[in-house]
This record gives C-alpha cells, sequence and structure tokens, in this order.
C-alpha cells in the first residue's frame, strides 16, 4: 500500500525526533519514557521499594524507566489491551481498563497492597472526530482518577495525560477536589502542537 504524505511527514518527524533517537541509544522501548523521566525527577515520583500501578502501559517505557527507579523491592501493575514484552519487576495484565472484568483482574492481581502511584498514559483510538476524540480521551483520565481515590495510599500521587479541551476545566476541578495540590506538566518530550499535557496530583486525601 501507497504511504500518504501524512504518514510519510510522521516516519520523516519520527526517525529524526531527538528522543527517538535517544530511546534507540539508552535502551527504553518507547520515546515517552523520557516524559516520565522528567516529570519524575522535577516532582520526586519515584523511590525504590514503591507500588505503581502503570495504565496504558504498551510498549513499556513508562514501567521500564520506573522499574530501574524502584529497584527489586519495587512492584509494578501494567495495564495495556495492547502486547507488552516482559520487564523486571512488572506484572503485566492484557486488557480494555475500561471494561470490569480487567479492573477486576487489576484488583485482585494488587490484593491488599497499598499503591502509592498511579500513571496514566492512556490514549484513546483516534478516530479523527474532535469531539469524539476528546470525549473519549477525558473518559480516561476520569476513570484512571476513580481507580486512583480508590486504590491509592493516603498521601499517594496520581500522574495522569489529558487533553485540553472540552472536559478539561472539570476534571481539572475534580483532581483538585482529591489532592493537596495539582500541578500541570508539559514534558520536553510531548511534542509542542499536541494538545496532550499531564496532570499530576501531589497527595491523595482522604
Ligand atoms: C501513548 S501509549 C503509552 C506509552 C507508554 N506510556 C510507554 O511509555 O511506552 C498509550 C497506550 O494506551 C493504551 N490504551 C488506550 N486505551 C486503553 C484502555 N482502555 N485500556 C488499556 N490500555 C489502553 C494504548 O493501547 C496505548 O498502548
Amino acid at each position: 500500500m501507497k504511504r500518504s504524505k501524512t504518514s510519510k511527514a510522521w516516519m520523516r518527524e519520527h526517525v529524526t525526533d531527538f528522543f527517538v533517537k535517544q530511546a534507540k541509544k539508552e535502551g527504553y522501548r518507547s520515546r515517552a519514557a523520557y516524559k516520565l523521566i522528567e516529570i519524575a525527577e522535577r516532582d520526586h515520583l519515584l523511590a525504590p521499594g514503591m507500588t505503581i500501578v502503570d495504565l496504558g502501559a504498551a510498549p513499556g517505557g513508562w514501567s521500564q524507566a520506573a522499574s530501574e527507579r524502584l529497584g527489586s523491592n519495587g512492584r509494578i501493575i501494567a495495564v495495556d489491551f495492547r502486547e507488552m514484552l516482559p520487564l523486571p519487576g512488572v506484572t503485566f495484565i492484557q486488557g480494555d481498563f475500561t471494561e470490569a472484568s480487567v479492573l477486576a483482574q487489576l484488583e485482585e492481581t494488587l490484593g491488599k497492597c497499598p499503591v502509592d502511584l498511579v500513571i496514566s498514559d492512556m490514549s484513546p483510538n483516534i478516530s479523527g472526530i474532535g469531539m469524539v476524540d476528546q470525549a473519549r480521551g477525558m473518559h480516561l483520565a476520569e476513570l484512571a482518577l476513580e481507580f486512583s481515590m480508590t486504590r491509592l495510599n493516603s498521601g499517594g500521587n496520581f500522574l495522569v495525560k489529558v487533553f485540553q479541551g472540552s472536559g478539561f476545566d472539570e476534571f481539572l476541578g475534580n483532581m483538585r477536589a482529591s489532592f493537596n495540590r495539582v500541578v500541570t506538566r508539559k514534558p520536553g518530550a510531548s511534542r509542542g502542537r499536541s494538545s496532550e499535557l499531564y496532570l499530576l496530583g501531589l497527595g491523595k486525601q482522604d
């Protein structure tokens, strides 16, 4: 099949991208790893021995970067409906996080283990219809927030990808009501033209 102009432009941009080259050099599975690394360093999110839930984890850049910083006592449970190759210290659940059966599997895997940090980089499959994609993206962020509120330790943290647009202000309000402090982050590896940004809730309230 012939490549479209946009997919050719995407490929050209991808192969010349600094973070793609860096990920190849340093052995990270995705350029996205650098988004978490930058935020985690700035906000001191990762520490040895933590338990983390990584939502929308494939191909695994965030889990990989986190597991390197958690050490052998750390634990990561990663969820994605796409396949993900194994990583040390990471238990992978393949399935759709919006489905009750997948949530139940995640709950069962966690058992009574308290969760220190939830990270969600979930992005919906893009339909190309702006309003639909925005609504789908916000829905994923809301489900991740709901999960965080039931499973995070008191004082735990939550990092989530959101897209600026309809529903954003309401979601930000919900975050502010749930955490002691909420900050926005746009890491260097997040493309400037993308409306994506990250909200970080620090200190889950009881
Ligand atoms: C931007 S990628 C994540 C990249 C990842 N953080 C990394 O560093 O490699 C977004 C992921 O969200 C996943 N995703 C989107 N909706 C999902 C859902 N409902 N349940 C599980 N995974 C989902 C996609 O399959 C995709 O792999």
